[in-house]
């Protein structure tokens, strides 16, 4: 029994522990973590996350880590020391400036960190892959336009971006080699911003008090900025100097980046304030897939270029049209995310449900297996006790039986010893009132031996002795008296009583017979079956009421 126990509590331990961690392993974590190391904070980086961020929906286990520097090297430098630090898979890395932030990239990719160059570029050729747009050819592509819309013809302030930063770069290197074809065009002003409205605008001001100071403001034709927020401060402060000093003439004014979102680049374009922005694609799926290809050692390209091309009033409004339409698909995107999400952590509360339903069902069933079996062993034991309980009984009347054999033996030689040593005979008319009244004295013993058996006959361990002392007779005397005057032991007169109360029982009462043999003084009800059918030649069941009603 205790082996079972044993077993079973093994089993019940073990289903729990299997089904908890079943439950456990229902929340994944992330596969991969990929840290996002911006040079800038603007919208256009804005656009870029949520690119991104769009793109975990398709990509369950990955979690992105952003950091944004600021414009600030040093910052940077950190942010990218302590994404390294916090355990990522991969680093995607737009450097401020070329020659600032090798050291840190440098690090991270010795570490055996991938890493991707994404917008910016370094010095370093300790990179993974590169993606972004072709900055030289969206300088180009600005430079042929102006040189086109200005018949080849014409005054350039150049407006460049951050110094020593890539885009900036090679921006320039792309417009100034497209207007060096036009030996008509002239690029009169330069000076460097830093990718920032107000730098623009301090860039124009300070342009416009060196030309004043040398000669005079000549016609300016075009504005060229590095991107359109330095584009635009360029363009306010030349028109307030244009208003103030009576020019008519309006300068073209070109940048790049041409940013869908409201009172970003396009609109600029499509009111008027810019006459064109070259488009400066963000990707940020694409920049994704790049990223798990890399993680997932499939194949990918160490370079990405990522296609421009250049927004003017003809294209403004169908371009802002289509944006509408992606920026509500990307909504609805959103939406549907997050009711997956919902439907999802309901499932997880319902398997967890389910889960403890199975534990406390599986407790239950091995519960139940083990009161089955321990009911099924009583029984066993009930019947084997049973039986031994019949034995003794059977073992406790033979033994008397024997005894009064022995007794009545002794007795008869006894007598036999008597009638040797010439035992006087009583006369006939004294033995005859003698005879009366011994029968009168015996039948009156009979009666209050009968009565002893009566009030006892319930009791199992009813034993000659006891009606002998009832009797106040010993155990000897009583049998001798009863054996002499009925021909049968005290023994046999007890159990012939028990049977014939039992025969008046099982023809009327409704108690079971086993019920019928304990009131008789039988403690074993087989036993008590065996003795009536030895008495009456049948079973009790023929006789019992109940049964023969039932048979009928
Ligand atoms: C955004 C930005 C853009 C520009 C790009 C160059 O941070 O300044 O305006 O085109 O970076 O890297």
């Amino acid at each position: 029994m205790t082996k079972h126990l044993k077993h079973y509590t093994t089993t019940i331990i073990l289903t729990i522990i299997l089904l908890t961690a079943l439950c456990s392993c229902s929340r994944k974590s992330a596969n991969y973590i990929i840290g996002v190391s911006q040079c800038s904070e603007d919208s256009w980086r804005t656009k870029l996350q949520d690119e991104l961020q769009m793109a975990t929906f398709f990509n369950e286990g990955v979690e992105l880590r952003f950091a944004s520097a600021n414009d600030d090297n040093k910052q940077q430098e950190q942010q990218i020391n302590s994404l390294v630090k916090t355990g990522i898979d991969l680093l995607i890395v737009s450097p401020n400036q070329v020659d600032a932030l090798s050291g840190a990239i440098d690090r991270a990719f010795e570490k055996g960190i991938p890493v991707i160059l994404y917008d910016r570029k370094t010095d370093s050729s300790k990179f993974t892959a590169f993606m972004g747009a072709d900055n030289y050819l969206i300088g180009q592509l600005l430079g042929n336009y102006v040189a086109g819309q200005l018949n080849g013809q014409g005054n350039i302030i150049e407006i460049a971006g951050l110094q020593s930063s890539s885009p900036a770069i090679e921006r320039q290197k792309g417009f100034h080699e497209a207007i060096a074809l036009h030996p008509g065009m002239h690029i009169i002003a330069q000076r460097n911003g830093d990718w920032k409205q107000p730098s623009g605008e301090k860039a124009m001001h300070a342009i416009l008090d060196s030309m004043k100071t040398t000669g005079g403001v000549p016609q300016i034709d075009c504005i060229f900025g590095g991107n359109d927020r330095m584009a635009v401060g360029a363009k306010t402060v030349y028109d307030s100097f244009a208003s103030v000093n009576g020019r008519q003439n309006k300068p073209l004014v070109v940048g790049v980046d041409a940013l869908p979102n409201a009172g970003a680049g396009i609109e600029q374009v499509r009111d008027g304030i810019l006459t064109a922005s070259a488009l400066y694609p963000t990707h940020g799926d694409e920049l994704m897939q790049l990223a798990l290809n890399i993680l997932n050692g499939k194949q990918y390209a160490k370079e990405t270029m990522m296609q421009s091309s250049i927004v003017t009033i003809d294209n403004a409004k169908v371009l802002l049209l289509q944006h509408e339409e992606v920026k509500r698909q990307g909504e609805y995107l959103r939406k549907m995310h997050q009711r997956v999400d919902t439907i999802l952590t309901e499932l997880g509360t319902e398997r967890v449900f389910m889960i403890f339903i199975l534990i406390v069902t599986t407790i239950i069933c091995a519960l139940l297996v083990l009161s089955v079996r321990a009911t099924r062993a009583k029984h066993a034991l009930n019947k084997r006790l049973e039986k031994e309980k019949e034995n003794l009984e059977h073992e406790k009347e033979t033994v008397e039986r024997q005894r009064d054999e022995l007794e009545e033996q002794r007795d008869k030689l006894i007598e036999v010893t008597m009638h040797t040593k010439g035992d006087t005979t009583e006369t006939g008319s004294d033995a005859l009132d003698g005879n009366e009244q011994t029968f009168r004295v015996e039948n009156e013993f009979m009666q209050k031996f009968q009565q002893c058996v009566e009030k006892h006959l319930n009791d199992p361990d009813l034993s000659v002795e006891d009606l002998g002392s009832d009797m106040c007779l010993s155990r000897v005397q009583l049998y001798r008296k009863v054996k002499a005057m009925t021909g049968k032991s005290p023994v046999e007169i007890i159990r012939e009583t028990r049977l014939l109360r039992a025969h008046q029982l099982l023809a009327d009462s409704s108690l079971t017979i086993s019920e019928i043999a304990y009131r008789v003084g039988f403690s074993s009800p087989s036993y008590f079956t065996k003795c009536y059918r030895d008495f009456f030649g049948k079973a009790p069941t023929e006789v019992h009421r109940s049964s023969t009603v039932r048979q009928a």
